[in-house]
C-alpha cells in the first residue's frame, strides 16, 4: 500500500462496545472483534477506527477517558490491544485509535489530583477552575451551557467551578497548561510506538476557549484560532512516524474555516459532515460535493465522504423520512420512516460516497443496512444526552445496538445479553443471512468495495450533462457513477453496467438509485470542471 494510504483508503468504525463480544458478559470487547477480523478483511475496507477504548466509566460512552495509555478491562488488557493492532496489520488493516484531548474523564489521576490541591494550584490549571460569580459564588463563572444539556459549570466542595463542555463527568483540559500539551504529545507517542496508524482528533474544534473574556462576538469556544497551534504540534510528531495520520471531527459549517485544519502542517484529513447532513436531495449533494472538492484541491487535502458515525441516525431510518437531512442539535427520532424507500436511497447513497474521490468511512452496520432503533426501553438508555435533557432527547443509543451476527434471535451471534436489546426483526439483517443473498446490503458493500480498489479512490471527477434531478459523473478510469434522484426513469448510456445499487437496470435507471457503468464509448477524462 502507498505510504499516503489515508487518501483513498476506505476506513471502517468499530463501535468497540458494540461489536462482538468474546467472553459473553453482553459487551463488546477486542476478543471479539479479534475474531471477526476475517470479516472485515473480507468486507474489503483499508483500515479500522475505533471509538475509545480507554479505562472510563462510560458516563459518555467511553468518551470520558480516565487514563489515556490503557485499555478498559471490559475490552481486555494492553496486550490484548498490542495483539490485536498486529493481527490487523497482519490482515491487511490499518487502525486508527480514538484520543479525546478537549475533556477527561473526573475519574483520570490529574483531575482527582487537581479536586485535592486547591483552588490557584498548577494541578487545577490543567483544567477550567473558576470562582463563582453572585453572592457567596453561587452561581456559574458565566453563563455557557453544556452541548449535552444543562450549565457548563458544575461546583465543587470548596466552592471553585469547573467547566464541562459536554458531562460534569468530563471535565474540560486547559490547553494553555503546558502540562496539558505534554501529556499529549507522550499519548500520540505512546501509541504509535505500539503501532498504531493514525489519530482521530475528538471534538477538534473546541480545544481553545476562553471563559474569562468578554462576549466579543465570536463563538466561545469553537474554532478559535489559536486550536491550529496544537495541530501544528500534533502534526510534528505524527510526522515522525512515517504512514501515520491525523483525521480531525471537525463539525464547522464555514468550509473555509475548516479547510484551515487541513493545512499541510496539520492534520490529512477531516470528516465530511456536510456531506452525511446533507438531504437526499440532487442539488443539496451536487452543491456540497462541489464545495467540498474546492475547499479541499487547492490545499491538497483528500476529501473524506462519511454517512454515518456513532451519533447520527442510521442512514437507511434517515432517508426514509420526509426530512432526509441529519441536525446533530434535532435528531427527529419518531419521524415517520418509509422503511424500504431509506433503504433504496442508502444503497445509492453507498454507491455515489465510494464513487467520489478520496477517502471513505464506513460505521459498523451501515453494510448491514441496520436501521435506527427508536423504541429501546427508556430505562436501559444510557446517552449522556437522554439524562442531561430531562429525558426529552433520546440522544445516540439507537445507533449504537450491538451487531447481529448469526442465528434467529437475539444475541444474533453477538455474545451474552446485549447491553441494548437488539429488535426482533434484525434476524433477517445477520450477517448469516445476508452471507446468502446475492441481493443483500452486505452483499452491496462487498462487491463495491472489490471494484472501487480497480477504479476509484483519490483523485478528481467530471460531471457529466444530466438532467437536474440527476448526478452523473465519470472518473480517471473511466468508471461513471450515475445517481436518479428524480422520481421517473434516467435512460443510462450505454455500456457495461459494474454495480446497481437496485435491480439490474434495462437501459433506464430508476429513481433512487445509482449504477456503476463502464461506457462503451468512452470519453477520455479530462480531469476537473463541468462538462
Ligand atoms: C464527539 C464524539 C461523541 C462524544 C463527544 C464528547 O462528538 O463523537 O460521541 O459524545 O465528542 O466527547
Ligand atoms: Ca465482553
Amino acid at each position: 500500500m502507498p505510504e499516503a494510504w489515508w487518501r483513498d483508503a476506505v476506513i471502517y468504525q468499530v463501535y468497540p462496545r458494540s461489536f462482538a463480544d468474546g467472553n459473553g458478559d453482553g459487551v463488546g470487547d477486542l476478543a471479539g472483534l479479534r475474531a471477526r477480523l476475517p470479516y472485515l478483511a473480507g468486507l474489503g475496507v483499508d483500515a479500522l477506527w475505533l471509538n475509545p477504548w480507554y479505562p472510563s466509566p462510560m458516563a459518555d460512552g467511553g468518551y470520558d477517558v480516565a487514563d489515556y495509555r490503557d485499555v478498559a478491562p471490559e475490552f481486555g488488557t494492553l496486550a490484548d490491544a498490542e495483539a490485536f493492532v498486529a493481527e490487523a496489520h497482519a490482515a491487511g488493516l490499518r487502525i486508527i485509535l480514538d484520543v479525546v484531548p478537549n475533556h477527561a474523564s473526573d475519574r483520570t489521576a490529574w483531575f482527582r489530583e487537581a479536586l485535592a490541591a486547591g483552588p490557584g494550584s498548577r494541578e487545577r490549571a490543567r483544567f477550567w477552575f473558576r470562582p463563582g460569580r453572585g453572592d457567596r459564588g453561587a452561581e456559574p463563572p458565566n453563563d455557557w451551557r453544556s452541548i449535552f444539556g444543562g450549565p457548563a459549570w458544575t461546583r465543587v466542595p470548596d466552592g471553585e467551578w469547573y467547566l464541562h463542555l459536554f458531562a460534569p463527568e468530563q471535565p474540560d483540559f486547559n490547553w494553555n497548561s503546558r502540562d496539558v500539551v505534554r501529556d499529549f504529545h507522550d499519548v500520540l507517542r505512546f501509541w504509535y510506538d505500539r503501532g498504531v496508524d493514525g489519530v482521530r482528533i475528538d471534538s477538534a474544534a473546541l480545544l481553545v476557549k476562553d471563559p474569562d473574556a468578554e462576549p466579543d462576538g465570536l463563538d466561545p469556544y469553537t474554532d478559535r484560532d489559536g486550536v491550529h497551534e496544537i495541530y501544528r504540534g500534533w502534526r510534528k510528531i505524527t510526522d515522525g512516524y512515517p504512514g501515520r495520520m491525523l483525521v480531525g471531527e471537525v463539525w464547522l459549517p464555514d468550509q473555509e474555516r475548516f479547510a484551515r485544519y487541513l493545512r499541510p502542517d496539520e492534520m490529512h484529513t477531516a470528516f465530511n459532515f456536510d456531506f452525511l447532513n446533507c438531504a437526499w436531495e440532487p442539488h443539496a449533494l451536487r452543491k456540497v460535493i462541489e464545495t467540498t472538492l474546492a475547499t479541499h484541491g487547492p490545499i491538497g487535502a483528500p476529501p473524506t465522504w462519511v454517512l454515518a458515525n456513532h451519533d447520527v441516525v442510521r442512514p437507511v431510518t434517515r432517508y426514509g423520512r420526509a426530512d432526509t437531512s441529519f441536525d446533530l442539535q434535532d435528531r427527529r427520532l419518531g419521524a415517520h420512516t418509509d422503511r424500504a424507500l431509506g433503504v433504496r436511497r442508502a444503497r445509492a447513497a453507498a454507491l455515489l460516497a465510494l464513487a467520489l474521490p478520496g477517502s471513505a468511512y464506513i460505521y459498523q452496520g451501515e453494510e448491514l443496512g441496520l436501521p435506527e432503533v427508536e423504541d429501546l426501553p427508556d430505562d436501559l438508555r444510557q446517552d449522556p444526552i437522554w439524562h442531561r435533557s430531562g429525558r426529552t432527547d433520546p440522544g445516540r443509543d439507537g445507533c449504537r445496538v450491538p451487531l447481529p451476527w448469526s442465528g434467529d434471535e437475539p444475541p444474533f451471534g453477538f455474545g451474552g445479553d446485549p447491553w441494548l436489546p437488539q429488535p426482533a426483526e434484525w434476524k433477517a439483517l445477520t450477517v448469516e443471512a445476508q452471507d446468502a443473498d446475492p441481493g443483500s446490503m452486505l452483499a452491496l458493500y462487498r462487491t463495491a468495495l472489490a471494484l472501487r480498489r480497480d477504479h476509484l479512490g483519490d483523485g478528481t471527477l467530471r460531471w457529466r450533462p444530466a438532467p437536474e434531478d440527476v448526478l452523473a459523473f465519470t472518473r480517471e478510469t473511466g468508471l461513471t457513477c450515475v445517481v436518479n434522484l428524480g422520481e421517473g426513469p434516467f435512460p443510462l448510456p450505454d455500456g457495461e453496467v459494474l454495480l446497481s445499487s437496485g435491480e439490474p437496470p434495462d437501459g433506464e435507471l430508476p429513481p433512487d438509485t445509482a449504477v456503476w457503468l463502464l461506457e462503451s464509448t468512452a470519453t477520455a477524462f479530462t480531469g476537473g470542471g463541468n462538462a
